[in-house]
């Protein structure tokens, strides 16, 4: 196929971002086999021209595609579709038919979307006025985090996660991808190339930010119970660090029982690897109550606690934490040290009043009774199918279906061309053969927008369909 046919439409005026545009079109491209493996895509400069977008969106929609692991490579040899054994190329005739491209109301169900309502809440923007309106702040912001924040953060884990730290073990971050930078920056004073042990199926994200900031990636399997600690006895070299969603493991939704995690916490402090707990959305239980944080526990291990704002506020702040101890712990704060914080001191400081003030668990307490109540409708619109399985339902902004018939790759390229975008599951593998599902992220949608989609997903997947 020329460059000049890549399927790419975009609506200047709807809502989506032109770079969700082009990185949901390609997607599709890619599910439904009219861009097949090994493709190589435009440059981003060519492909920015083309399309007269700035360049820098068609590189955020490459970056987002290749953390999903659509898209490999960005050296000489240009961007390539990827080969992945759950990607079979399908013949010309499933293509999507160009009537069906996307429309621009598209209902957005991929996870990590959390509801936006943070920011119509007075208590957010009065405490942003008293952010901005605090004298003297002509120096840099501290780079281990304003000692406000660090401090409110504190306060706000011993309740919200029963963790007794002080203000001194957290170090503020620029997020999740922030924090795993610096945690590979951090070995790498040790090591040139540190070994990172993630779940598989796991965060892309996290794999393509570990991978670029000069770590390598293995992976160990887990299933609907998370990460099993006796697997880790079998691995063929011990890591330098493993990446854990022990609450929630992502996607899959599995929670790591506290002997598994005791186990996990033997392992590592035995083999001296430094465990890093990814708590990104445990303050949102609906079911079960939270088991407590692996960093709670006792042990010789190092535990880095990674906590996000982009969940329980939101993406946009770009904000997060570590909670650190032990010598991993003073070695992290050196490396930030020398590198100096991302993060805006103003940003710091209206967070810091916002948590202060309440509004931070007002504003949880809310979205929780918002996530659940989108969490029992899909149950009651999907849940009685017998040729479906729902997983991933105790917490978080996601569920996962999942399905035999049809291929959940078909399903998304389906469920795309009639205004609802899912991921599929074989999104989050990297080394494993793919379950066949979809993720149903529901932070983001109003329930009429949920039902709509769920209306529309119902009749595309499992026997029925
Ligand atoms: C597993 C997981 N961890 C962490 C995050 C948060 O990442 P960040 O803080 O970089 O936004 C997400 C967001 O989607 C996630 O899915």
């Amino acid at each position: 196929m020329s460059e000049a046919e890549l399927p790419i439409e975009l609506d200047r005026s709807g809502p989506a971002s032109l770079a969700a545009q082009v990185a949901s079109q390609l997607r599709v491209a890619i599910l439904n086999g009219v861009l097949q493996p090994e493709h190589t895509l435009p440059s981003t400069r060519r492909l920015a021209v083309e399309l007269s977008v700035s360049r820098g969106v068609v590189v955020r929609a490459f970056e987002q595609l290749s953390g999903e692991g659509f898209l490999e490579g960005n050296g000489a040899g240009g961007t390539k579709v990827a080969v992945r054994p759950d990607m079979h190329p399908r013949p010309a005739q499933v293509r999507q038919p160009s009537s069906a491209r996307p429309k621009a109301d598209v209902i957005d169900l991929t996870p990590g979307r959390p509801s936006g309502s943070p920011f119509q809440d007075r208590q957010w923007r009065s405490s942003w006025k008293l952010a901005v309106a605090e004298e003297g702040k002509v120096q840099l912001p501290p780079a281990l985090g304003t000692w406000a924040l660090r401090e409110a953060v504190a306060d706000h884990l011993a309740v919200s996660r029963g963790l007794a730290i002080d203000a001194d073990g957290v170090i503020i971050t620029a997020g999740t991808s922030d924090a795993l930078q610096l945690i590979v920056a951090m070995l790498r004073t040790r090591v040139a190339r540190p070994n990172i042990l993630v779940e598989d199926p796991g965060y892309p994200t996290a794999r393509r930010v570990m991978t670029a900031a000069g770590a390598r990636i293995n992976t160990v399997p887990v299933d609907e119970n998370g990460l099993r600690a006796s697997q880790l006895a079998d691995l063929k070299s011990t890591p330098d660090a493993v990446l854990v969603t022990p609450s929630h493991q992502y996607p899959l939704g599995g929670r790591m029982a506290v002997q598994e995690r005791i186990g996990l916490l033997h392992w590592a402090g035995h083999h001296n690897v430094l465990v890093l707990e990814d708590d990104y959305d445990s303050e949102f239980r609906h079911s079960r109550m939270p088991l407590p944080a692996v960093a709670s526990l006792p042990g010789t291990a190092d535990v880095v606690l990674l906590g996000t704002f982009s969940k329980n506020l939101s993406p946009w702040l770009r904000c997060g934490y570590l909670v650190v101890r032990g010598n991993a712990g003073q070695r992290i704060k050196a490396t930030r040290e020398a590198l100096d914080t991302p993060v805006a001191g103003v940003l710091q400081s209206a967070i810091a009043h916002y948590i202060k003030g309440g509004g931070l668990s007002r504003h949880v307490t809310r979205a929780r009774r918002e996530y659940s109540h989108r969490r029992s409708l899909l149950i009651d619109r999907l849940g009685h199918r017998k040729d479906l399985e729902l997983s991933a339902l105790d917490g978080g902004l996601h569920a996962v279906v999942h399905f035999k018939a049809p291929e959940a790759t078909e399903v998304a390229a389906k469920a795309l061309a009639q205004g609802v975008l899912v991921v599929p599951l074989a999104a989050y593998y990297a080394d494993r053969q793919a379950e066949n599902g979809l993720v149903l992220g529901y932070g983001a949608v109003s329930d009429l927008q949920l039902s709509k989609a769920l209306a529309i997903l119902s009749g595309l997947m499992g026997s029925g369909a």
